[in-house]
């Protein structure tokens, strides 16, 4: 049965059953209806497409034997039937109808959060692309679109509260160099049009403004939230900028209470990601501010300023009724509100500290670098590779009933068109999703054979993919890639942003 990502049960009952223009889809969920009417029909036997509400153990259980019956406790358990029949019936597609082998289908997700992130900062995308990933997103059962809206490079949210990040934090001037501007926004009406066609698809989409790092954008807008009060331009280039907020100026809290309210408001989603990662300490342990809050709250080195900040900025979201996601560095104060869920990404060879975190009872987010970054080229994280890996693997067993679940993350540094957007994104996407609904023995091949049906839907839809033997690329082009991967990423302040590195990591004990 092709189908991805793999039902927890399916049994094949014998026989076929025609999907055809003469299928009456009974359901009251009109995106449903719109889903499976993806193709052209002829007329065909007639009978029916069930769809109802009604008490079922599973998410959903999906029964074909000359009628097409959906039963699910939830409207968004009778989508996802919906997603594997629409899955079905591309695969039994020929002259104008599908024929179906009957069928009997239970399915329930492994985890609660199957998440696809991507960075419209780096380069931005309008609402048409990431609608058009939704459609992708939701056919393969992921629920979370993380948005990352804000870094160095740009603000990419309309702001009524602060229009002037709109003004000055929009356009680059180019990308090392080569005076290409670069900039974009979503409007207040593009984000509401994503988050009503993601919430019909019962996708959740989660806004992360990045705090107190990754804060150039706030500061070239606002020069005063700054420890220095220096006007700056946004950045051309990418890695770690030492530029960051002041944790120690009061006004500050104001402006991000107001920046998150706005944001609140656009997005309902449960959680709100606030960042955190990579904050360079060298411009708090020079500003009298950020000292004398120190000194006043009793911190005893800058690590615990990023975790009072944090903190503070964690009680506006409570108060706006959001769990806070942040990044694996803001677990690294030990004194993050237990509210915050924790993203991994990258946490030392031995992941010690978010290992601890779980153990203690923190929900985390499993994201990890390697292999999930699906920037990084297939040669570095193979569809294979991404597809066998294990979430729970980095955790000994310790309190792994906290994992919320897995995403993959694409950063768009060097993804600047919507081509190699959809190249890196597929099949990768695919195979993180089945890890975050799947349960039981994997199998590699099998996956492979099944996942040609998602592609061929991919392609009806002109949204492009790298072939899976592409994306397992062999060993000497796997490090041809690796190597023009890395030789791109080196120039002058590559080595700026190494030290940065380093100062993010300055007194945090090492494992
Ligand atoms: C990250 O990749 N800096 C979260
Ligand atoms: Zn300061």
């Amino acid at each position: 049965m092709n189908v991805v990502p793999k039902p927890f049960e399916s049994k094949l009952t014998g026989g076929t059953t025609r999907f055809s223009a003469s299928t009456r889809v009974d359901c009251q969920i009109d995106v449903i209806k719109e889903e499976l009417g993806f193709l052209d029909y002829e007329e065909g036997d007639a009978n029916t497409a069930t769809f109802e509400i009604g008490q079922t153990d599973y998410d959903y259980e999906l029964t074909i034997d000359g009628n097409v019956n959906v039963v699910s406790a939830t409207n968004e358990g009778l989508f996802h039937g919906a997603m594997t029949l629409k899955q079905l019936i591309f695969d039994g597609y020929h002259e104008g109808v599908a024929d179906l082998d009957n069928c009997v289908i239970k399915d329930k997700p492994r985890f609660e959060h199957r998440s696809f992130m991507l960075d419209i900062v780096r380069h931005f995308f309008d609402k048409d692309v990431i609608k058009s990933l939704i459609d992708v997103l939701a056919l393969v059962k992921m629920n979370t679109l993380h948005l990352h809206l804000s870094d160095n490079q740009g603000y990419r949210v309309e702001s009524q509260a602060y229009p002037v990040l709109n003004e000055k934090g929009n356009l680059r001037k180019g990308t090392r160099g080569d005076g290409i501007p670069v900039g974009g926004y979503l409007t207040k009406d593009d984000v509401r049009e994503i988050v009503r066609y993601a919430g019909d698809r019962f996708i959740d989409v989660v806004p992360e403004v990045d705090l107190p790092g990754h804060t150039l954008e706030l500061l070239v807008a606002m020069p005063e939230l700054g420890c220095t009060g220096e006007q700056f331009e946004l950045t051309e280039r990418y890695g770690i900028d030492h530029r960051i907020l002041c944790a120690g100026r009061e006004e500050n809290y104001e402006v991000i209470e107001n920046l998150l309210k706005e944001l609140a408001e656009l997005f309902p989603s449960k959680y709100f990601h606030l960042g955190g990662d990579e904050v360079p300490k060298t411009q708090w342990q020079n500003c009298e501010k950020c000292q004398s809050t120190m000194k006043r709250e009793g911190l005893k080195n800058e690590e615990e300023l990023q975790g009072y900040f944090t903190n503070r900025v964690i009680k506006v979201l409570k108060s706006l009724d959001k769990t806070p996601i942040v990044w694996n560095e803001a677990l690294y104060s030990n004194m993050l509100d237990d509210s915050a869920v924790c993203q991994f990404w990258s946490d030392g060879r031995k992941c010690l500290r978010v290992r601890d975190a779980l153990k203690k009872g923190r929900k985390i987010i499993v994201s990890r670098t390697n292999p999930y970054y699906i920037d990084y080229p297939h040669g570095m994280n193979s569809l294979r590779s991404a597809y066998n890996f294990e979430p729970t693997s980095p955790f000994n067993g310790d309190g792994i009933e906290n994992i919320l679940g897995v995403e993959t993350p694409l950063w768009t540094e060097w993804v600047a068109d919507v081509d190699k957007l959809h190249r890196q994104a597929f099949p990768r996407v695919m195979a993180v999703a089945e890890t975050g609904w799947s349960t039981g023995d994997k199998n590699y091949k099998d996956f492979e054979e099944r996942l040609y049906n998602v592609l061929g839907i991919l392609e009806a839809y002109e949204i492009g993919y790298v072939h899976p033997q592409k994306a397992n690329p062999n060993p000497i082009k796997a490090a041809g890639q690796t190597l023009k991967f890395f030789i791109n990423m080196i120039d002058v302040d590559a080595i700026r942003s190494l030290k940065n590195m380093q100062n993010a990591k300055k007194g945090r004990k090492s494992n």
